[in-house]
């Protein structure tokens, strides 16, 4: 029986999983490892959820389009919206010089105040301006929207702080802009950001970019999973691969150790179990380089993996989503504790689920900054949060598993005085964290089956007609989430020895 043993269950394991479940033959078996006690504890699980179609260098470009459509027809099939906030988003870089409303007379709730794509202030009392965190906006990063180019698919924009729509380049800020004449009425426009609307420039279009939250499609996929038989081991370890040297006819087997409550039996022996296969996906993320070294300790090279830190908050605000009055406003007044005030576009809102029906409808954005000495990325989601994020402290150290990272408090007020500056004092925060994108040497992808001779001279599954071997699918860096569909769909084909659905030879160099 084809056994295929993918190692982490972060996203990329996870649709690399899914996918197979839908391509390989039944009598297939798929297993999943992942060593951490709280699943989705990883990037893939905090990251803010952005999907773009074309804001990738050439190398990346096919998989970018093919995972555009992946994310797409997934969320069509299994209600996407509902399950996990899939949500067609507009995208704007804000040029935050230009951005604090400086006039106290934009209390959104404030009947007289209903001009489309007027400014939209946020709780009350002047928004401190030109200063976030003490840094001089004069010294701030240019914007988006421009060439910044992110070369063959470095990071070099990342790494300086510098936001990830600087790589929109400039012919598709112009299409953006060309097709949007009607979408940028006033309704499209986030109302719920204390910012100008001339300060907002548009980059993209609610049909080149959406958002997912990452965690919802996560637990989405592994659901998904499980029900077609995939096999979790969970908190588990790979700890070797093996063979009976004794026995000419026997297979490659993976060793995987349970860990935590599940250590050890009731006789006190380790649980470990031994999996018979053909395929090793190392989908570990930042933590892929520790699993290549452990299971093949005499490759005479190694996937180079670093990681870079990301913090990020989720919080409500009363103006996001907004609420559309319906044409009888006593069928709100009837279930809603607080019915808004009338109002324009821009109405604060209630948590009631009767508003929330109303505001089925509405697009999501995503905010692209240079506020406070980072590059802020502010994102309305579909479920009614705010995520924040795209501080980056270099120095980080990677936890030995993802549960152990731990946060700096000051890190997380650093973002919430720019969430306060841009979306009002009153904000409340939900949720903190930090997460660690997997980066490769390039800054692209590392997406291949590795060559038996550079995994060492100890046993490796595969090399029989050329199915199986091992694989590695991990460097997404800051797109991990945007490109995990078309991942798994490429990871999956190259196991099953198919042609894959993008190209992605420049990807398989590393
Ligand atoms: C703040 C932030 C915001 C982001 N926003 C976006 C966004 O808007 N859009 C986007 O596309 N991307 C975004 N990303 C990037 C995205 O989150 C990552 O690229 C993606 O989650 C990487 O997924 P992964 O499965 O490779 O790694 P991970 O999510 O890190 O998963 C790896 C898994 O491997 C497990 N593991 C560890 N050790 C072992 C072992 N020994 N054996 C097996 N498994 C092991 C880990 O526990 C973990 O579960 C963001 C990232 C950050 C940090
Ligand atoms: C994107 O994919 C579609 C098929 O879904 C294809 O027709 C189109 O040419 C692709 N575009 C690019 C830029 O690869
Ligand atoms: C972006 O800049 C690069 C080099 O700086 C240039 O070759 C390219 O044509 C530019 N692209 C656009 C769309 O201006
Ligand atoms: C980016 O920001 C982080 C956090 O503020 C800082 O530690 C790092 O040095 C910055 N990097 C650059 C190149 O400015």
């Amino acid at each position: 029986m084809p056994t295929t043993v993918i190692l982490g269950a972060g996203i990329i394991g996870l649709s690399t999983a899914h996918s197979l479940t839908l391509l390989a033959p039944p009598e297939h078996r798929i297993h999943l490892v992942e060593p951490a006690p709280e699943l989705f504890a990883s990037a893939s699980g905090k990251a803010a959820g952005f999907v773009a179609k074309d804001w990738f260098a050439p190398a990346i470009a096919p998989l970018g389009n093919l995972s555009f459509d992946l994310h797409r027809a997934l969320a069509d099939k299994h209600n996407g919206r509902a399950r996990w906030g899939f949500s067609e988003s507009i995208s704007y870089s804000l040029d935050h010089d230009d951005s604090l409303s400086t006039t106290s007379a934009d209390d959104p709730t404030d009947p007289s105040d209903t001009t489309a794509g007027d400014t939209k202030g946020g709780g009350g009392g002047e928004p401190e301006r030109a200063s976030i965190d003490g840094q001089n906006v004069d010294d701030q990063i240019p914007v988006s929207g421009r060439n910044g180019s992110q070369g063959q698919g470095g990071l070099d924009w990342l790494l300086n702080n510098v936001s990830r729509a600087t790589v929109v380049e400039g012919d598709v800020v112009e299409k953006a802009q060309s097709e949007s004449t009607g979408a940028n009425d006033g309704d499209d426009l986030p109302h719920w950001l204390r910012a100008k609307p001339e300060a907002l420039q548009l980059i993209s279009d609610r049909k080149s970019t959406a958002q997912v939250l990452p965690r919802q499609l996560c637990e989405f996929l592994l659901e998904q999973c499980l029900a077609a038989g995939v096999t979790l081991h969970q908190p588990a370890r790979a700890t070797k691969v093996w063979r009976d040297e004794h026995d000419p006819a026997a297979v490659t087997r993976i060793r995987v150790e349970y860990l935590g409550p599940l250590a050890q039996t009731s006789d006190g022996r380790a649980r470990t179990v031994d999996i018979p296969c053909d395929s090793i996906v190392i989908a570990a993320g930042c933590w892929t380089p520790q699993v290549y070294t452990t299971l093949f300790p005499n490759a005479n090279r190694i996937p180079r993996i670093t990681h870079l830190a990301g913090y990020s908050v989720t919080f409500k605000s009363k103006y996001w989503p907004p609420v559309r009055l319906p044409a009888n406003r006593e069928a709100l007044k009837g279930s809603a504790p607080n019915p808004p005030a009338p109002s324009g576009p821009g109405a604060a809102t209630t948590t009631s689920s009767s508003v929330s029906a109303l505001v089925q409808s509405n697009v999501c954005h995503a905010i692209f900054t240079n506020a406070g000495g980072f590059a802020p990325e502010i994102f309305s989601r579909a479920n009614g949060d705010v995520w924040l994020g795209g501080l980056n402290p270099a120095s980080t150290q990677l936890p030995e598993l993802p549960t152990d990272a731990t946060l700096d408090p000051g890190e997380i007020e650093r973002l919430l005085a720019v969430g306060r500056a841009l979306c009002g004092e009153d904000i409340d925060l939900r949720t903190e964290g930090l997460c660690f994108r997997p980066v490769s040497v390039t800054g692209r992808p590392i997406i291949t089956r590795l060559h038996e001779a550079d995994l060492g001279d100890g046993a490796k599954p595969g090399g029989h007609d050329g199915a199986g071997g091992v694989y590695v699918a991990t460097g997404h860096g800051p797109w991990g989430i945007s490109l995990s569909l078309g991942t798994g769909r490429v990871v999956s084909e190259m196991v099953l020895g198919r042609e894959t659905s993008a190209d992605v030879s420049a990807l398989m160099k590393w």
